[in-house]
């Protein structure tokens, strides 16, 4: 009689179990549990074909810390899996989560939608540098997406809220934002810093961009494995997506 081997099924982790380990792996030469802190700015190449094939993005694999580094990715790849997002981007701080946002999204010329309900230093962000570099905002004081889309111009690049508006506690209607967005075929960046994503979060519905200040440093992205990103509640991607 013949045997067949039948494939490992693929296993999907609750919340919990995602918030401790999602993109995370047991060490394999000392066998550590958490995550090692990887303290090194840069990392050894085999040879000078394998930093060619790093540099050209032909290979996954760590350069430099600033670019991309383990303990960073992990992190990235945890935020992702509990977010239900394709990817993540940890930032030093949340002020620098949103300008690396609209650096992303916007130049001279462009124009941005925004709740006026938002946390202070992204209002200075807003009205102050990104105005000092080009870029107009206009601060609805509504909750209504009938305000949002009034305030469009042909050159909105983003429509940004806060999923809970800090100071105020007003709560986001992000379905009707996405609807007004998208409708402009721009993306809905959402600050879900007051969120936690247990309870509500921007890609849980239908929401193509967020920024959820608050992680801890430096950058780099590494693919989330696919055992980690299956997230059964969400259905688009947190950061990376853009209607256009
Ligand atoms: C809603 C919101 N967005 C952004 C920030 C900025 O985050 P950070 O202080 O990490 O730059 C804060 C800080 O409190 C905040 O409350």
């Amino acid at each position: 009689m013949s045997e067949t081997t039948s494939p490992t099924p693929e296993r999907s982790f609750g919340f919990r179990t995602r918030a401790l380990h999602a993109g995370g792996t047991p060490d394999a030469q000392h066998g550590a549990r958490a995550v090692p802190i990887y303290q090194t700015t840069s990392f050894v190449f085999d040879d000078a074909a394998d930093a060619a094939n790093l540099f050209a993005l032909q290979k996954y694999g760590n350069i430099y810390s600033r670019i991309g580094n383990p303990t960073v990715a992990a992190f990235e790849e945890r935020i992702a899996s509990l977010e239900g997002g394709i990817g993540a981007v940890a930032t030093a701080s949340g002020m620098s989560a949103e300008f690396i946002t609209f650096a992303a999204l916007v130049g001279a010329g462009d124009h941005v939608v925004a709740s006026a309900q938002l946390y202070g230093g992204t209002v200075t962000q807003l009205d102050v540098t990104l105005r000092r570099f080009g870029v107009e905002t206009t601060f609805v004081p509504s909750s209504e997406p009938e305000d949002y889309r009034v305030a469009f111009r042909p050159e909105t690049k983003a429509l940004y809220v806060e999923i809970i508006g800090n100071p105020s506690g007003e709560i986001a209607d992000l379905e009707g934002l996405a609807a007004v967005a998208h409708e402009h075929g721009v993306p809905l960046v959402v600050d879900a810093t007051l969120a936690t994503p247990i309870w509500c979060g921007p890609s849980s519905t239908a929401r193509t961009s967020s920024s959820t200040p608050r992680p801890s440093s430096s950058a780099g992205t590494a693919p989330p494995s696919a055992a980690w990103s299956s997230n059964p509640v969400a259905s688009t991607g947190a950061t990376a997506s853009s209607p256009r």
